[in-house]
C-alpha cells in the first residue's frame, strides 16, 4: 500500500439507446453508401434515442450501473462533472439534473463544455479535486445526444455522429494505482472548423436562421481530421512520458472514435500496434465526449483491461480541445 494520495477509477458503466440506425438506413435518407462510409470511417451503426430521451436519461443509467460497482450510494458524491454539448437544457446545467434524479445531495455540481475531450476534462479534473484533499467520491460522465443537433439531410456530418453516455466513479485512494498523468490543450483560432453558428448570445435563434439549418453542427471535416491526429497522438505521448513509462508498457490506447483512419494515424504517430488500441466506433459512430468513457467501460467489463494495465486515453473536439489520461488500473 503506497502513503501517495491517487484518484482510482473504482467503477464505470455506460447506456446507449436501443434504436440501431445502419449504414443501408442512410442510404435511404441522403446520397451515401456502406462502402464509403465504411471505408471513409469505419463506421457500420450508431445508436439514436428516441424524441423523449435527453442527456440525463443516458447519464442516470450509465451512473447507476458505475456506482453499483463502486458500491457507494448518491449520499457519498462529492461532485458530479458532465462532459456535453448537448445538455438537457442550456440552463440549468445537466449535472444539476442529475444530482436531483441521483438524489445526490452532498454533490456539487458542474458541466464541461469541451465537446469531444469533456470526458477527460472532467478526469483532469476530478484529479486536482482528490489529489488537492477537497473531494473524495467524483461521479465523471460523458454523455451526448448528438442526433438530436444533427442536420439529417447533410451527408457531410449525418453519417458520423451517434448518442450514448459512459460514466467513472473517481475516489481517492492510498494506491499506486490511479490517474498516473493528465494533459489538457486548446486552440480557440480553429472554432470555425466545428461548431454550431446559431442559438448562442452571439446569434440568438430565429425563424430564419432555423429555415437555414444553422442551428445544426457544421464541419470542415478534413482540416479537422489533419489537426486531430497531430493532437490526439501529440497528448498521447505528453502522458506516457509525464509518466515516466515507455510505449512498450502501454498495455491499451483507448481514442475518441471520431473516424478509424484518425485512430490508425495516431497509433502510428506513438508507435503503437492497433491490436493494443480499443475500437468500437463500428457499432456507435462518433458519440463525442461519450466515446472514450464508453469504450473504458466495454474494455473493462470484457477483459481487455487487466489488473495492472497502463491505459491511455486521448481525445480531441471541437473549441479545439484536446487532452489525455494515464491510468494505472
Ligand atoms: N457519402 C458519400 N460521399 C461523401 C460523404 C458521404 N457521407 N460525405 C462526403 N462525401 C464526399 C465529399 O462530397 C467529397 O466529394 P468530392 O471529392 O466530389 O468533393 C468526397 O466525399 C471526399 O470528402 P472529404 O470531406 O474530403 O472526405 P474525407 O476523407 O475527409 O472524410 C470525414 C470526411 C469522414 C468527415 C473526415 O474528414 C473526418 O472524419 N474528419 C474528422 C471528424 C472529427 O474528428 N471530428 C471531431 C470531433 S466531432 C465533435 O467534436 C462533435
Amino acid at each position: 500500500m503506497s502513503n501517495k494520495l491517487s484518484s482510482q477509477i473504482t467503477g464505470t458503466g455506460s447506456a446507449a439507446p436501443q434504436k440501431i440506425l445502419t449504414n443501408l438506413d442512410l442510404e435511404k435518407m441522403v446520397d451515401t453508401s456502406d462502402e464509403w462510409i465504411t471505408e471513409r470511417t469505419g463506421i457500420k451503426e450508431r445508436r439514436i434515442a428516441d424524441g423523449g430521451t435527453a442527456a440525463s436519461d443516458l447519464s442516470l443509467e450509465a451512473c447507476q450501473k458505475g456506482m453499483q460497482e463502486a458500491k457507494i450510494t448518491a449520499d457519498n458524491i462529492d461532485l458530479i462533472l458532465v462532459g456535453t454539448v448537448t445538455p438537457d437544457f442550456l440552463l440549468p446545467s445537466t449535472a444539476c439534473i442529475l444530482q436531483d434524479r441521483l438524489g445526490a445531495r452532498n454533490a456539487a455540481v458542474l458541466d464541461i463544455a469541451a465537446a469531444c475531450s469533456g470526458f477527460i476534462y472532467g478526469l483532469s479534473i476530478a484529479q486536482a479535486f482528490i489529489t488537492s484533499e477537497q473531494y473524495r467520491t467524483i461521479l465523471v460522465i460523458g454523455v451526448e445526444v448528438l442526433s438530436k443537433i444533427t442536420d439529417w439531410t447533410d451527408r457531410d456530418t449525418c453519417v458520423l455522429f451517434g448518442d450514448g453516455a459512459g460514466a467513472a466513479v473517481v475516489q481517492a485512494a492510498n494506491s499506486d494505482k490511479g490517474i498516473v498523468s493528465t494533459y489538457l490543450s486548446g486552440d480557440g483560432s480553429l472554432a470555425n472548423l466545428l461548431n454550431i453558428p446559431v442559438g448562442g448570445s452571439r446569434t440568438p435563434l430565429t425563424a430564419e436562421n432555423i429555415q437555414e439549418s444553422s442551428h445544426f453542427i457544421q464541419m470542415k471535416g478534413s482540416e479537422v481530421f489533419k489537426s486531430a491526429v497531430r493532437s490526439m497522438g501529440d497528448a498521447a505521448q505528453k502522458v506516457i512520458d509525464m509518466g515516466g513509462i515507455s510505449q512498450k508498457d502501454v498495455d491499451l490506447l483507448i481514442p475518441h472514435q471520431a473516424n478509424i483512419r484518425i485512430i490508425e494515424a495516431t497509433a502510428r504517430r506513438i508507435k503503437l500496434p492497433m491490436d493494443k488500441v480499443y475500437v468500437n466506433i463500428d457499432r456507435y459512430g462518433n458519440t463525442s465526449a461519450a466515446s472514450v468513457p464508453i469504450a473504458l467501460d466495454e474494455a473493462r467489463k470484457n477483459g481487455t483491461i487487466k489488473d495492472g494495465s497502463n491505459v491511455v486515453l486521448v481525445a480531441f473536439g471541437a473549441g479545439f480541445t484536446w487532452g489525455s489520461a494515464l491510468i494505472r488500473f
